[in-house]
């Protein structure tokens, strides 16, 4: 654990409120493989990580709540009677949504004092927002006994971020935050969640991040654009999800549709697959047959589904040429973020220093290197 973190978020909260408050740690995550295939009703392959975000809370007996974000030294004072979605709310809206949903299901609140902060670089495709949602609903939950499951947080988690964020994402990251598991990679059916943990030997490999500390904007447009396309051709195709489809049954349709749906609907179809035969891989032990495959879906999220961009795409070329490197992608929503590398252990030092240089040459940005570990998802920590 971050020592560090929950030591900075306590003291903090001492010093604004006094008390003893409660502490609850909220996991980011990483997806090995299964991308935009969680709201097609796909498999996906996440792990929570030791990136977080930490959460410290308390009853108030002021007439008001108030929420201190350590990270963007912000104070948030605001009534529960009155929860709306901010324009340009940043982080409160992840608060804000999470408390409307708690209230449409009629479960009682009462005020509170909260302070957060985290080390998941946000934008970085880490999930610092399904951290942060499962970090207030899990708090929520414990200090005033709602007596909610995981997966209802879970639920709760997305369905706030729908309403009050405006991303229409599917369950994966909300999932893999609350449900993860150290050391094991969770093959969940996004379809009926239902979920198989492998714990993984990547033998003489081991994963590294490397983040592109870009994110192009309109990606939460572009998001919302494929899971319409996508929910679109399923309707077309008489399906309940693209999940229910054959790339044989597609091409039945695609004069019917344009050749850029088209495309979209056929990387989805393709990496639902892809992500069983990476399971397949891992459980052989065979981590040049999980880095192909890794490839592969990021060559389709670039060239077909169209989520990725000239730094990401920069990255995995980088990673194809290097011998050190089974397999490389891009991860998350995309447009920016990290990318996730498959890479020889004792090699993996001189890759990410011959990496980092020519991208800074190439970009004029630096790049960020992350090693994580796999981890717990949403606890308490008290
Ligand atoms: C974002 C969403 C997830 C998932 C990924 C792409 O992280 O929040 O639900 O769709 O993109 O796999």
């Amino acid at each position: 654990m971050n020592n560090e973190l929950y030591q900075k978020v306590k003291r903090n909260y001492k010093a604004q409120f006094s008390g003893d408050p409660l502490m609850v740690k909220s996991a980011g995550r990483i997806n090995l493989i299964g991308e935009h295939v969680d709201y097609n009703d796909g498999f996906v392959f996440p792990a929570a990580i030791d990136k977080s975000i930490m959460v410290a809370i308390e009853k108030s007996s002021e007439p008001h709540c108030k929420a201190i974000a350590l990270d963007f030294e912000e104070t948030y004072r605001f009534d529960l009677k009155n929860i709306s979605k901010q324009m340009n709310g940043g982080w409160r809206n992840y608060l804000l949504g999470v408390i409307s949903e708690l209230q449409q299901r009629s479960l009682p609140i009462g005020n509170f004092n909260m302070v957060f902060a985290g080390d998941i670089p946000a934008g970085s495709g880490l999930s610092s927002s399904a951290a942060l949602e499962n970090g207030i609903v899990f708090s929520l939950n414990e200090l005033f006994n709602l007596g909610l499951t995981k997966i209802e947080m879970v639920e709760i988690s997305q369905k706030s971020e729908h309403s009050f964020v405006g991303v229409n994402c599917g369950i994966m990251d909300q999932y893999a935050s609350m449900f993860g598991q150290k050391d094991h990679f969770l093959l969940l059916d996004c379809r009926n969640m239902k979920v198989i943990s492998y714990k993984v030997d990547l033998g003489t490999y081991e994963l590294v991040l490397i983040n592109t500390n870009v994110q192009h904007t309109l990606s939460d447009s572009a998001y919302n654009e494929r899971r319409t396309t996508c929910e679109m051709v399923a309707k077309k195709l008489g399906k309940k999800a693209l999940r229910d489809a054959s790339e044989h049954e597609l091409d039945a349709i695609e004069k019917e549709i344009t050749a850029a749906d088209y495309q979209k609907a056929l990387f989805v179809i393709q990496e639902i697959a892809r992500t069983q035969r990476t399971v397949s891989q891992i459980k052989d032990e065979n981590m040049e047959g999980v880095g192909k495959l890794l490839f592969e879906s990021h060559a389709g999220l670039s060239n077909q589904y169209k989520v990725s961009c000239a730094e990401l795409d920069f990255l995995v070329h980088l990673a194809k040429e290097d011998r050190a490197v089974a397999g490389a992608r891009m991860m998350g929503g995309g447009f920016g973020g990290c990318t996730i590398n498959l890479v020889k252990k004792d090699e993996s030092q001189a890759f990410t220093e011959k990496v980092a240089n020519t991208y800074k040459n190439k970009f004029g940005v630096a790049c960020s290197i992350y090693h994580v570990a796999l981890s717990d998802g949403t606890h308490l920590l008290n």
